[in-house]
């Protein structure tokens, strides 16, 4: 087995810890003991920002981290097939290992049951995507916000932007995923999919584990990506900070230099008010800052906010907050930089391997169905 142990961050990690405990007679030991599957896909981007670490990467590598360890099967692949509905550009290999790079820098820590693999290294996912392109329909696809989104006023779409949610549903249910932490963007697509399980399981018998539904999922997500952890934009905090906004000021990038990060902070937009208090929608810039604050120490919010209740010098919060951003950037880029792309591919070819025994053995169950085999 592989084993990687990067320590640097595992404060961030184990800040969530007191939360397990509310997590786990919730939704552990009250269901049954039947151990179950989480599966989320990691999209290919060019570098996260300090937002998509602190709202996506982080929570999901504690999630990992905890439930692998009590024996549930964590999935997290790479949908490569689904990236290439729009053309990718020649950085796209790189990016692809460092996306994995991010979650191992974050502190996930591999253990026999974590598997990470690339979608277009499992075949099974296209041949059940094909399956269920015959129990899907045209009306529920053209129904999808996303493809509307993408289509409209333009005369023709490539087909993969339509059918994209029906490679999705093939993703969660070749590995009978019961969490598939997603952003809300994505909740009508785990509808579908549930629909689509529902419709195979009704005509030929208990194939599919059906998901759990989208309202679920966010709650289980919940006790760590909920509302609060939010990141806003620098200069215009009442939006969320987003790699997309023109205006380097606007956002951190995990690999931004510390220095030139720290300086992101000292400029960021608060208010007039002179008074240090966490009120996101009067004082969202000064807020945003007490809540990066708190995530990035592991203090916990509560306490942050009592600590600098009614001081009105921004400039100190700035300078204590400035300084935060940038040895958590340090040490973050210094385990980033010891990971290479071969652990990566060593790591990759390990998990394929696992996915393609898992998701052979469940298209084969549907390929009978179907009468194919
Ligand atoms: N559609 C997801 C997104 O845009 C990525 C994705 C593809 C995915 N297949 C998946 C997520 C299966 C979870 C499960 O973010």
């Amino acid at each position: 087995m592989i084993k990687y142990s990067h320590g640097v961050l595992a404060h961030l990690v184990e800040r969530f810890h007191g939360m397990e405990e509310v997590r786990s007679s919730n939704l552990l030991y009250s269901t049954t003991f039947i151990m179950k599957t989480i599966l989320t896909g990691v999209r290919v981007n060019s570098e996260p920002t300090l937002g998509n670490f602190l709202g996506a990467i982080l929570p999901m590598v504690r999630l990992a981290n905890e439930y692998s360890q009590q024996g549930w099967q964590v999935n997290i692949f790479v949908p490569d097939l689904h990236s290439i509905i729009s053309e990718v550009d020649g950085d796209f290999q790189k990016n692809l290992v460092n996306s994995i790079k991010y979650y191992l820098a974050a502190g996930l820590r591999i253990n026999e049951n974590i598997h990470i693999y690339r979608q277009s290294y499992v075949p099974a996912h296209s041949e059940m995507a094909w399956i269920l392109n015959c129990v899907a329909t045209t009306g529920e696809l053209g129904r999808m916000i996303q493809f509307k989104e993408k289509s409209a006023g333009q005369k023709s779409v490539n087909v993969g932007i339509f059918d994209y949610p029906v490679l999705m549903a093939a993703d969660i249910l070749l590995y009978s995923a019961n969490y598939v932490p997603v952003g809300e963007d994505q909740f009508q697509h785990i509808e579908l999919t549930r629909d689509i399980a529902i419709r195979v399981n009704h005509k030929f018998g208990d194939i599919f584990v059906i998901p759990e539904k989208s309202a679920d999922q966010a709650k289980f997500m919940g006790i760590v990506n909920g509302d609060g952890i939010r990141i806003r934009d620098l200069t215009n905090p009442e939006k969320k900070m987003s790699k997309s906004t023109i205006g380097d000021n606007s956002k951190i990038m995990l690999l931004d230099n510390p220095e030139k990060a720290a300086k992101k902070i000292m400029s960021a937009t608060t208010d007039s008010y002179a008074n240090i208090k966490y009120d996101m929608l009067n004082q969202p810039g000064i807020s945003n800052l007490l809540q990066i604050e708190s995530l990035l120490t592991g203090v916990p919010l509560q306490e942050v906010i009592s600590t600098w209740a009614g001081e009105s010098h921004y400039g100190d919060l700035k300078k204590k907050v400035a300084e935060s951003v940038s040895t958590f950037l340090a040490n973050f880029q210094a385990d980033f930089q010891a990971i290479s792309d071969e652990q990566i591919y060593e790591l990759l070819e390990v998990g394929e391997a696992y996915a393609n025994d898992a998701a052979d053995a469940k298209l084969l169950q549907l390929q009978k169905a179907f009468k194919l085999r």
